[in-house]
C-alpha cells in the first residue's frame, strides 16, 4: 500500500479504523523529539530540567522539585505528578503524550521501533528524504540507517554476544538520533513471541519457536539496548533507578501469534490457553524478558486470553508482570488494542470509559493510538486520553490509577535522561548511524546466520577463480530493498542485492554459466504482520521454474531460499540437480554480500534453524488457531515444534545446518548424578505413562527450592574437516522416558564457538538442574522429575552425543 508508513505496525488497524486520508499524516507536532516539522522553531534542548527553557516559557525553574537532580527519582515523580491537574494528568496517557506545558511538561511521542535496525515505524523517528533534502535548525541530515538482518536470521546465529551487539549498536544510533531532534528513547521491540503455528505471518520477526532460546534473545537484546556502558555512572542499586541508554520493550504478551487466518483476526481471537502452555510456552520469553533483562517496557496484545483481551487482565499485567516478575519500567497496549476491545471485539459491551477505566485499573499504563493520523495539525487522540476524562467524570476511574500509570512512566523517562540529559550520549550525531563499525557488523551478523540446509558432493563453496561465468536467476536475483530489510525497518545506508553481490566475484552471464544459482523464496505479500501464510510451499510457478532451470543445467544448480518461516522445499530436498540449498532469511542491507561471502566460501556458514520446516502435509492436521502444543489425541491434532512433534512431516530439524567443515563432538568430564535437598513440603506429583509407578517424591517444585545444584560437562569441539568455522553447540534435556504428556527434548543451553581446520576447542557447560531439567507438569508446577534425564548434545548436521543424568532427593 502506498503509505508513509509502508512497513507500519498496524497496518490492518490503520485499515480499517481509518478517519482521515494519510497524505496528511505528515505533519509533526513540536516536540522534546522533535522539533523541526513546523515553521516557528524551538530552541534545540537536550533535557527537560533546563533553566534557560523554563524561562522561555515565562516559569522560575526552581519552583519545581521535580527539576531537582539531587531528590531520588520517586520523590521528583510524585511531585511532577502533584503538579498536573487530572485533566493533564489524562492527557498524557497516550502515546503522543501532551507533557503540561504550564508547569514545564514538553509533549513526549512514546512510540519508536527498533526490530532490527531503527525503524520508520510509528510518529517519532524521522528520517530525512534523500529525494528532497531538507536542513533544519543548522542539523544534520540522516537519510538512513544500519539495517541488521532480520530477527530470524540473527537467531540462527545462536551467538548471544552477536544479539548483545546489535542491541548496542542500535541504541548507538538511537541516541543519535535523538540529538539530533530525529527520534525518541522508547522503544518497542523486541517481538518475543513464540513461533508455535509455522503458517504466522510474523515469525521473521522473531527469534523462532524454542522459548528459551527466544527468551536469552530477549534478555541480551534488551540489555544492548538499555544497559549503560558504564553502569556504575549515578546507580545507587535501586532498580527504579538504574540508567537507561534507551528503554527496550518486550512484547506483544501474551498467546498473540495469530494475525489474520482466514478471517481469525488478532483483534477478536480469542487464545484458549492452558495454564501449563502459559508457564511453559507463552510467559516464559516474557518472564526471561522481564526478571533477566530487566527490560523497563511490556507491550500487551490485542487478543484475547481465556476470554479476557490482554490490555484489560489484570493477572496478566498486575499481577504477574509487575508483582510475580517484578516489572520496573511501564505496560503500553499494542497500537489501538484498547479501542479493539469496544469497537471490534466488543467485550462484556463495556462503552469506551469502561474500556479505559477497565485497561488502567488491570495494569496498563499507556495506551498506542492512532497518534500516526494527523488532523488539523494535531494527532487523532489515543483512546485513553479521549475518553479518560469521561471514566472520570463517571466514577469510574480512579484517579490513583491515572497516578500510578503515570509513576510508571516518568520514572522511566527519569531513567533516559529525558529531565536531566545523559551527557556521556549527548555527542552522538550522524557520524555514529552506519559508522563503519555497525555495517561490519549488519554484514557479519547476516554471515552468522545463513543456515546450509543441503551440499550434495561438496558442491559449495564455488571457487570463483575456476569459473568464467554464472548464471543467476530466480525472482530474488535482483530482490528489492523492501524483501531483503523485511519488516520494521527504515532506508539502510547501503543496499546490496543478490546479484551485485555475487558480481563482485564472477560475471554474471544471461545465458548460463557452468553453474546456475537460483535466488528464490516467499516475500511480505506471502508473511507479514497482519497476513498470516495459508501454505508452507513456494509459489507454484517458482517450484516449476527451479525444476526446469535444474533440468537444463549441465551440472548442479545452488538454491537460495529468502523467507522468514520454513518452506517446504522437498521437491529440492531429494533432487539431484539441485546440489545445494542456503537459506539467508531476509538478510538486511548487506545481505547481498553475505551470501556471496558464504557461496564463494570467503564464510563458512554455521547458523542453525531456529524453527522446524515442516513439510506442507503438516498444516493440515491441525487449524492455526488451536493453541495447545501438545497433540491433542482428540481432535488428531498433532504436536506443535520440536518439543512435542516427532512425526514424518519434518523437512529439516529445529537446529540443523551444515557446515563446509565437519565437526565433531567428545564429552569430558561429565557428571551423570545430582541429588537435591528439597524438603518434603517441596514435593509434587508427575503424569507417568501407563503402568509406571512413581517414587514417593516424584518431583520437587523449582518455584520454593533454591536450587543452586548443577550439572557441569565439558564438550570438546573438534573441526575434523579442512575449513576453520563456526559450530553453535546446542545442548537439550530430555526428561525421564516414563513422564506422560513431557517434551520430547528442549534447549537448556547453546554457545557459538569458532575452531580452526583441525583444531578443537572446549566448551564448558554448567547447566542449573532446576532451569535445565525442570518441566511443566499438568497442574502448571514447573518441577524437576526424579529418575534419569538425558543430556543431549546435537550438531547441526543430526548427530549427536549424550549421557544420562541420575536426579534423587534427599530427605
Ligand atoms: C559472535 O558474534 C560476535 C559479534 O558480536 C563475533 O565477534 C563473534 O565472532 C561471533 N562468534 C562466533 C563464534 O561466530
Ligand atoms: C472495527 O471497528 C470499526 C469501527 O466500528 C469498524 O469500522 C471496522 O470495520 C471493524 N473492523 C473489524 C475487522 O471488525
Ligand atoms: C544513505 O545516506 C547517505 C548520506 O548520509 C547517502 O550517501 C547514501 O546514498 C544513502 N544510502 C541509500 C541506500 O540511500
Ligand atoms: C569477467 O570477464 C572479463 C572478460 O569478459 C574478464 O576480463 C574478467 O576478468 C572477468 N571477471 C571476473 C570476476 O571473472
Ligand atoms: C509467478 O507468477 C506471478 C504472478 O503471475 C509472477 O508475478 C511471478 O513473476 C511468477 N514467478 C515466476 C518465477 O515465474
Ligand atoms: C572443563 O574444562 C575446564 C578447562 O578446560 C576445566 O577447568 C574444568 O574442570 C572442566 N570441567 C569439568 C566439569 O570437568
Amino acid at each position: 500500500m502506498p503509505m508513509p508508513m509502508a512497513s507500519s505496525t498496524h497496518l490492518a488497524v490503520l485499515a480499517i479504523l481509518l478517519l482521515v486520508p494519510l497524505s496528511t499524516a505528515r505533519a509533526v507536532l513540536p516536540s522534546s523529539n522533535d522539533d523541526d516539522g513546523g515553521s516557528a522553531k524551538t530552541a534545540a534542548y537536550t533535557k527537560v530540567c533546563d533553566a534557560s527553557r523554563f524561562a522561555a516559557a515565562g516559569l522560575d525553574m526552581s519552583r519545581y522539585r521535580y527539576c531537582d537532580a539531587k531528590l531520588p527519582y520517586g520523590d521528583r515523580v510524585r511531585d511532577l505528578i502533584g503538579w498536573m491537574t487530572v485533566e493533564e494528568k489524562v492527557s498524557n496517557l497516550g502515546d503522543w503524550a501532551a507533557g503540561a506545558p504550564r508547569v514545564g511538561l514538553p509533549p513526549y511521542k512514546w512510540w519508536s521501533e527498533a526490530l532490527h535496525g531503527l525503524s520508520s515505524t510509528g510518529p517519532t523517528t524521522k528520517f530525512d528524504d534523500l529525494k528532497k533534502p531538507r536542513l533544519h535548525s543548522g542539523r544534520a541530515a540522516v537519510f538512513n540507517g544500519t539495517v541488521f538482518a532480520n530477527v530470524i536470521n540473527s537467531a540462527a546465529s545462536f551467538n548471544e554476544s552477536l544479539w548483545r551487539s546489535i542491541g548496542q549498536a542500535i541504541s548507538t544510533e538511537a541516541r543519535a538520533m535523538y540529538n539530533l531532534g530525529k527520534g525518541g528513547l522508547t522503544y518497542w521491540s523486541p517481538n518475543i513471541n513464540v513461533v508455535r503455528d509455522p503458517r504466522w505471518g510474523r515469525a521473521l520477526e522473531t527469534p523462532g519457536e524454542d522459548p528459551f532460546v527466544v527468551g536469552r534473545y530477549a534478555v541480551n537484546f534488551v540489555r544492548g539496548m538499555q544497559d549503560v556502558d558504564d553502569a556504575a555512572a549515578g546507580f545507587n542499586g535501586d532498580p527504579l533507578s538504574r540508567p537507561l541508554k534507551t528503554s527496550a520493550c518486550c512484547k506483544h504478551y501474551a498467546a498473540y501469534d495469530v494475525d489474520d487466518w482466514y478471517g481469525h483476526t488478532r483483534f477478536k481471537f480469542d487464545a484458549r490457553v492452558t495454564e501449563r502452555d502459559m508457564v511453559e510456552t507463552f510467559q516464559r520469553p516474557f518472564e526471561m524478558c522481564v526478571r533477566d533483562g530487566d527490560a523497563s517496557a511490556v507491550m500487551c496484545s490485542y487478543n484475547r486470553v481465556n476470554g479476557i483481551p490482554a490490555c484489560a487482565d489484570a493477572r496478566l499485567l498486575a499481577g504477574t508482570l509487575r508483582r510475580d516478575w517484578g516489572l520496573h519500567g511501564y505496560i503500553v497496549s499494542d497500537c489501538d488494542a484498547v479501542r479493539v476491545m469496544t469497537d471490534n471485539a466488543t467485550w462484556l459491551g463495556y462503552t469506551p470509559a469502561e474500556a479505559s477505566a477497565a485497561s488502567l485499573k488491570a495494569g496498563l499504563d499507556l495506551d498506542c493510538g492512532e497518534s500516526w493520523i494527523v488532523q488539523k495539525g494535531k494527532p487523532v487522540m489515543d483512546f485513553l486520553s479521549t475518553y479518560g476524562m469521561a471514566a472520570v467524570r463517571q466514577g469510574k476511574m480512579r484517579e490513583s490509577d491515572i497516578d500510578n500509570a503515570l509513576v510508571n512512566l516518568y520514572t522511566t523517562l527519569m531513567r533516559l535522561g529525558y529531565f536531566d540529559g545523559m551527557p556521556r550520549y549527548e555527542s552522538l550525531d550522524e557520524k555514529d548511524i552506519c559508522s563503519e563499525a555497525h555495517r561490519s557488523l549488519a554484514l557479519d551478523g547476516a554471515r552468522q546466520s545463513m543456515v546450509l540446509l543441503k551440499n550434495l558432493d561438496g558442491l559449495l563453496p564455488l571457487d570463483a577463480s575456476k569459473l568464467a561465468s554464472v548464471a543467476v536467476r530466480g525472482p530474488h536475483a535482483e530482490a528489492p530493498e523492501k524483501v531483503m530489510d523485511g519488516d520494521y525497518t527504515g532506508p539502510p545506508c547501503r543496499y546490496i542485492t543478490p546479484r551485485e553481490g555475487i558480481s563482485k566475484d564472477v560475471n554474471i552471464s544471461q545465458q548460463g554459466g557452468d553453474v546456475t544459482i537460483y535466488m528464490g523464496g516467499i516475500n511480505m505479500h506471502i508473511e507479514r504482520e497482519g497476513n498470516d501464510r495459508e501454505d508452507l510451499l513456494l509459489p507454484k510457478n517458482q517450484t516449476e521454474e527451479i525444476l526446469r532451470v535444474a533440468a537444463a543445467s549441465p551440472s548442479p544448480i545452488v538454491l537460495v531460499i529468502l523467507s522468514g518461516g520454513g518452506i517446504d522445499v522437498s521437491f529440492a530436498q531429494s533432487h539431484p540437480k539441485i546440489g545445494a540449498i542456503l537459506w539467508a532469511g531476509y538478510p538486511g542491507g548487506e545481505g547481498g554480500h553475505a551470501i556471496a561471502d558464504v557461496i564463494f566460501g570467503r564464510y563458512n556458514p554455521g547458523g542453525r534453524l531456529p524453527l522446524t520446516w515442516f513439510k506442507n502435509k503438516y498444516i493440515h492436521q491441525l487449524p492455526m488457531t488451536s493453541m495447545a502444543l501438545r497433540p491433542r489425541p482428540e481432535h488428531g491434532y498433532p504436536g506443535r515444534t520440536y518439543k512435542f512433534y516427532d512425526g514424518p512431516d519434518v523437512l529439516y530439524p529445529f537446529g540443523y545446518g551444515l557446515s563446509y567443515t565437519k565437526f565433531r563432538y567428545e564429552l569430558l568430564n561429565k557428571e551423570t548424578a545430582v541429588t537435591l535437598a528439597p524438603g518434603r513440603r517441596h514435593c509434587r506429583q508427575l503424569s507417568y505413562k501407563t503402568g509406571s509407578v512413581g517414587p514417593d517424591c516424584p518431583a520437587v517444585d523449582v518455584a520454593s527450592h533454591a536450587c543452586a545444584e548443577t550439572v557441569s560437562f565439558n564438550v570438546s569441539v573438534v573441526n575434523a574437516g579442512k575449513a576453520d568455522g563456526a559450530n553453535a553447540v546446542l545442548v537439550y534435556t530430555a526428561p525421564p522416558a516414563e513422564l506422560a504428556g513431557a517434551p520430547i527434548k528442549q534447549v537448556a543451553a547453546f554457545r557459538r564457538v569458532a575452531v580452526k581446520a583441525g583444531a578443537a576447542e572446549t566448551v564448558v557447560f554448567t547447566l542449573n538442574v532446576c532451569k535445565a531439567f525442570g518441566i511443566v507438569e499438568k497442574t502448571a508446577y514447573t518441577v524437576v522429575p526424579s529418575g534419569v534425564s538425558t543430556v543431549i548434545v546435537e550438531n547441526g548436521d543430526s548427530s549427536a552425543v549424550s549421557f544420562p543424568v541420575q536426579i534423587s532427593f534427599s530427605a
